[in-house]
């Protein structure tokens, strides 16, 4: 196969990139609390996981990561809003460059809203989200490791949001002093910016709800906030057009989004990065065939001025043809890449690849982590 069109060089705002083969982000829950000196530290082999996928020219988008002590409400994701975070993701960075001079990494920064426990906000406090509607169609862990449903989360007051956009700035300083590249803002997968952009997840009557126009003004403040502290050539979204949990979908999708990508791309943002409607978050669901197609946003983004980045069950060859046909600019990789740590030189040369174990996607420790091979003629 012929995979020339991942491997020509593209500028993306500051980065000057060698090919179009991103990696995704992809949650991996090591950072447990059993084992370091602070909660929501990166986990120590997180260094030797992202230095394996790391190529020069290459760009690594790392695992969501939280921005706040109450982002997460989960006990097993990093975060940066403490010095301590910080200085573990400096050891990222840096085993990083060693591996590629000139590789780029940026972090991918988090605030999960009502996707989470209240088990595991400090003072067990509720979850915050747009308005207080539950997720329906899904189940929550609790401490003791329970599926229960998930708690209806407590609506933000008007006067909440500008601190949670503050958070958002002070993790881009946290993110900046560690030597990332720069920042994506998730706002895709069914997470606070998402249910702030979606009708179904936000009935506020106030300037954040209601019209669409209302409803992307916290995802703008956010990006806005990101691009104050790296410049907008450093800073990338992420959209999820077709959403995550069922209660989600607006229903316009296609005129929620060209609004949000209009709105991002004026403040000139390097990139957007849409997910495909065929996967559903991190799970191997896949929507119906009937689902619309993004093409139209795909158009918005490049109408914009900002690079293209897709994502969502793409394979060497889909990949290549989608970039050969000027339908992306870029592709990220989720699962391939973790099983395939040398996914571009594998693509570049036709290599098979490794399948991935499902299994071991989330669990503590280094199997399934940093344990895949890279490809050996032998083997
Ligand atoms: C284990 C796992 C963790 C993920 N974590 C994140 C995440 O932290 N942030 C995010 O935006 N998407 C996350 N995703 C979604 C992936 O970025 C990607 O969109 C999805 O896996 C589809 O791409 P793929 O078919 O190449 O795997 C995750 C997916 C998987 C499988």
């Amino acid at each position: 196969m012929s995979a020339h069109s991942l491997f020509a060089p593209l500028q993306v705002g500051a980065w000057s990139l060698k090919h179009r083969i991103a990696l995704a982000p992809l949650t991996r829950k090591r950072a447990t609390k059993a084992s370091y000196r602070q909660h929501h530290v990166q986990y120590a082999l997180a260094s030797e996981y992202y230095a394996q996928r790391a190529t020069p020219g290459g760009l690594l988008i790392t695992e969501a990561t939280g921005i706040s002590d109450t982002s997460l409400g989960m006990d097993t994701a990093p975060g940066i809003w403490t010095a301590e975070h910080r200085d573990a993701w400096i050891d990222v960075v840096q085993a990083v460059k060693r591996k590629a001079p000139d590789a780029t990494v940026v972090m991918q920064l988090w605030h999960r809203g009502r996707a989470c426990h209240s088990d595991f906000l400090p003072g067990k406090q509720l979850p915050v989200a747009p308005s207080a509607i539950a997720i329906s169609d899904a189940t929550v862990a609790n401490e003791r490791g329970e599926l229960v449903p998930y708690e209806v989360p407590r609506a933000l007051e008007a006067g909440e949001i500008p601190g949670i956009v503050e958070d958002y700035r002070q993790a881009c300083h946290h993110a900046k002093a560690a030597g990332f590249d720069g920042v994506e803002v998730h706002a895709a997968n069914g997470y606070l910016i998402n249910q702030f952009l979606e009708s179904g997840t936000n009935r506020r009557t106030d300037a954040y709800g209601g019209s669409i126009a209302n409803r992307i003004r916290f995802c703008v403040q956010v990006v806005q906030a990101a691009v104050d502290v790296f410049g907008a050539d450093r800073v990338g979204v992420r959209f999820s057009p077709y959403g995550t949990f069922g209660d989600m979908h607006d229903d316009d999708p296609i005129a929620l989004y060209t609004e949000a990508i209009r709105a991002v791309t004026r403040l000139h943002v390097a990139y957007v990065h849409l997910v495909e409607p065929r996967v559903a978050g991190a799970g191997d669901a896949q929507h119906p065939a009937s689902t619309p197609s993004i093409e139209p946003l795909a158009d918005a983004v490049r109408a914009g001025g900002a690079v293209l980045i897709r994502a969502g069950g793409y394979t060497p060859t889909t990949a290549h043809d989608t970039v050969a046909a000027g339908r992306s600019d870029l592709i990220a990789f989720g699962r391939p890449f973790i099983a395939n740590p040398d996914l571009p030189a594998r693509i570049l040369h036709g290599w098979p690849l490794t399948p991935y174990n499902r299994a071991t996607f989330y669990t503590p420790g280094p199997e399934g982590y940093i344990d895949y091979p890279v490809f050996s003629k032998a083997s």
